[in-house]
């Protein structure tokens, strides 16, 4: 592989060689709604071994695998009534569900760590869905940062973080949703939410008619979620109304920063700007301050995220 990370379109024939990386075993970074995925061919070992390489991510961590329709979905898990009501009304797009992993699959035991379920996603963005339909097969892929950093909102990012480690990243702009998906796991059938994310909870809890049970209260996690994470170099301090002197500050609403997320205070233009800013502050170094963030629909993904990111470094 050449040392160099090749910048592809979304163009037809740049996503067919993207297509052709995944199935000879390369690393593939691709654009979704939610962040940069890095992606590798599921059913190679050696390949998905290598997202683990590149991110220098712990073993223990299982993957989303991702697929171009919830028929394709179906291959891998044991689908369920509550399963279908969910991809129904928010598949393709920022949703990913932990089901059992079906006895006949043909995914590297990599890519599930040893659990007896599989994290499954299809997203919505056009170039995924392209990417996803060239390829045919299931796509192991976190997000494309090195473990513990702030996840990748741009192709910039992505070559900033893994230049020279992966064989190529589909350059497709900006993600427009900006946290990673909400995802769902089932205790006995009752649904858990594992991670809070790109889609709000309240429209989850609307659509299944009852509210999500939370891990600790069952006997599921998601064994990603360790508390430093998504961490900028410099110290973060949140709910802060002003900086103190040496913080950049991270505004919101009517307390404005540096760099804003939302002057309106609109939660969705906040989670869109929320990594590219963090990433933006993070080159300028030192501290930083950040606003504080209502607990209400995408408020509390983006206050999960920022809680990591102002978490004791482990
Ligand atoms: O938006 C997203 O979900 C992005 C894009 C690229 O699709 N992907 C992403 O992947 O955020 P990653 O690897 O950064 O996060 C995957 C999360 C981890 O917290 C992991 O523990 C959890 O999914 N997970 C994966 N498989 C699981 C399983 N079988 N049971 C419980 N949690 C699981
Ligand atoms: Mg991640």
């Amino acid at each position: 592989m050449s040392p160099l990370t090749q910048r592809l379109t979304p163009n037809s024939a740049d996503l067919k060689h993207a297509a052709d990386l995944l199935r000879q075993g390369a690393l593939v970074s691709f654009p979704t709604e939610t962040v940069y995925g890095l992606g590798a061919d599921a059913r190679q070992g050696e390949a998905v071994a290598g997202i683990y390489k590149a991110k220098g991510r712990p073993s223990f961590n299982p993957l989303i695998i991702h697929l171009a329709d919830t028929a394709a979905a179906k291959n891998y898990v044991e689908w369920s009534d509550s399963a279908e009501t969910l991809a129904q009304a928010f598949w393709p797009g920022p949703l990913t569900l932990v089901l059992p992993l079906r006895a006949d699959h043909d995914l590297s035991p990599l890519v599930t760590a040893g659990l007896p379920t599989v994290a499954v996603r299809v997203p919505a963005h056009p170039t995924a869905q392209a990417l996803l339909t060239h390829f045919t097969g299931p796509v192991a892929a976190p997000s494309a940062n090195p473990s513990g950093r702030i996840s990748p909102t741009t192709a910039d990012h992505v070559i900033a973080g893994l230049e020279g480690r992966i064989a190529a990243v589909v350059d497709d702009g900006q993600c427009t949703v900006g946290l990673e998906s909400t995802i769902i796991g089932f205790d006995n059938g009752t649904p858990v939410l594992l991670r809070a994310g790109g889609l709000p909870t309240e429209e989850i809890e609307t659509v299944l008619g009852q509210s999500l049970a939370h891990p600790q209260n069952t006997k599921i996690t998601a064994p990603g979620q360790l508390t430093s994470h998504y961490a900028p170099r410099g110290a973060v301090r949140l709910n802060a109304t002003a900086a103190h002197d040496g913080e950049l500050m991270l505004g919101f609403g009517k307390v404005s920063g540096i760099l804003t997320l939302s002057a309106d205070g609109d939660l969705t233009e906040a989670a869109a700007n929320l990594f590219g800013h963090l990433h933006q502050l993070d080159a300028m170094g030192g501290a930083i301050a950040v606003a504080p963030i209502p607990m209400q629909g995408l408020g509390c993904a983006i206050n999960d995220r920022l809680n990591r990111a102002a978490a004791p470094r482990g």
